[in-house]
């Protein structure tokens, strides 16, 4: 029996990837590639010391999509793929509303035909309304989301809400996630953004090895103990490892759960900032600039229904986070482009 990865590839789904690996599951990972590199594979691979299927395959091709299933013995999918730019998805609506919507169309008749029924799907705190009181529990209202992007987490949760409801689907769990950072302590896997970052790790990241001069932050007038925007920093390996965790829990169940991915514990821009150099070592210049559209002041989990059904808790700090990413970063300063 193996799981399916969409997107395994990518920043989550190669960190997954890994604790699936390790914990020895059978993986079988389909990507296109669109925002991640073959070369992740092999170093998957390196790190894990051990082999799995690949798929390079568009998920909207549902022909694909049935070979994958019909080639492997596949009980359960993490679904992550998917287009994950906030401000790409404000220009380009259609494109991120047809894509998103379809790989998931596409992925739950191909899993309905196999007979596979078990989902574990990557969603967002995003899915939250902006008027939710902190810390965000799982009953906090819904939307209205800000972006289109943001809008296709909410329309995919309803979905497949309503898939495992009529029983197309056994058990499903969603994931959501609060703000992904850090690295394989390898220093061999981490995230790696198309041209300039638009999330605050990566750019700080950069700016640390000296390929961007300073950090822009975003407004200092925010409500917050600095003035600066406050979110639930969490590690991806910690991530990733929930992830494991809702696959067990979907074994032994057979319902619709969300759940939060966070540590609970919010952290401002300088406080990141902060705890980057002395993870590094390195100089970080920020200048302080307008506030960018579409930002709350803050944003943390409550993460015990994480930790009291899936039993599962972030282990991991900030300080444990910046370490890491300097580490992928400084051995990786060109990200996975040929060094
Ligand atoms: N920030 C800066 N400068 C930067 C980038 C970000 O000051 O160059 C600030 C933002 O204003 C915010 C904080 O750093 O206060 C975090 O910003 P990110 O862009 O890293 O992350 P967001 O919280 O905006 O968004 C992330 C994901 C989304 C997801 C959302 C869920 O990028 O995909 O969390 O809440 F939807």
């Amino acid at each position: 029996m193996a799981v399916l990865l969409t997107g395994g590839a990518g920043f989550i789904g190669s960190h997954t990837c890994v604790e699936l690996l390790a914990a020895g599951r059978d993986v079988v990972v389909a990507d296109n590639f669109s925002n991640s590199k073959p070369v992740v594979l092999d170093r998957i691979r390196k790190i894990s010391g051990r082999d799995f299927v690949f798929y390079e395959t568009d998920l909207r091709d549902a022909d694909g999509l049935r070979r994958i299933f019909a080639e492997n013995d596949i009980d359960a999918v993490i679904h992550f793929a998917g287009l994950k730019a906030v401000g790409e998805s404000v220009a380009k609506p259609l494109y991120y509303y047809s894509h998103n919507l379809t790989v998931t169309f596409e992925l739950c008749k191909a899993m309905r035909e196999a007979g596979c029924g078990v989902m574990v799907f990557s969603s967002s705190a995003t899915v939250y309304g902006q008027n939710g009181k902190m810390p965000l529990g799982e009953d906090s209202p819904l939307g209205p989301t800000t972006n289109p992007y943001g809008e296709t987490k909410l329309m995919q949760e309803r979905i497949i809400t309503d898939l495992q409801r009529a029983g197309e689907l056994r058990s499903a769990v969603l994931l959501r996630y609060f703000n992904p950072i850090g690295a394989h302590p390898s220093g061999l896997i981490g995230e790696d953004p198309n041209g300039i970052p638009n999330n605050l790790l990566p750019y700080i990241s950069q700016v640390a090895v000296g390929k961007l001069p300073y950090v822009k932050v975003y407004g200092n007038d925010y409500p917050t103990r600095d003035g600066t925007g406050v979110r639930d920093y969490i590690h991806v390996v910690d991530l990733a490892r929930a992830h494991l965790k809702a696959l067990d829990y979907a074994a032994r169940k057979s319902c619709v759960r969300a759940f939060n991915i966070g540590t609970g514990t919010g952290y401002s821009v300088l406080d990141v900032i902060k705890a980057f150099r002395d993870a590094s070592g390195k100089k970080v210049p920020y200048r302080t600039v307008h506030r960018r559209p579409g930002d709350v002041a803050e944003c943390y989990a409550d993460p015990s229904l994480a930790a009291h059904e899936l039993r599962w808790k972030a282990e991991y700090g900030l300080s444990r986070m910046c370490e890491d990413a300097y580490r992928w970063q400084s051995m990786n300063p060109r990200g996975y482009e040929e060094q």
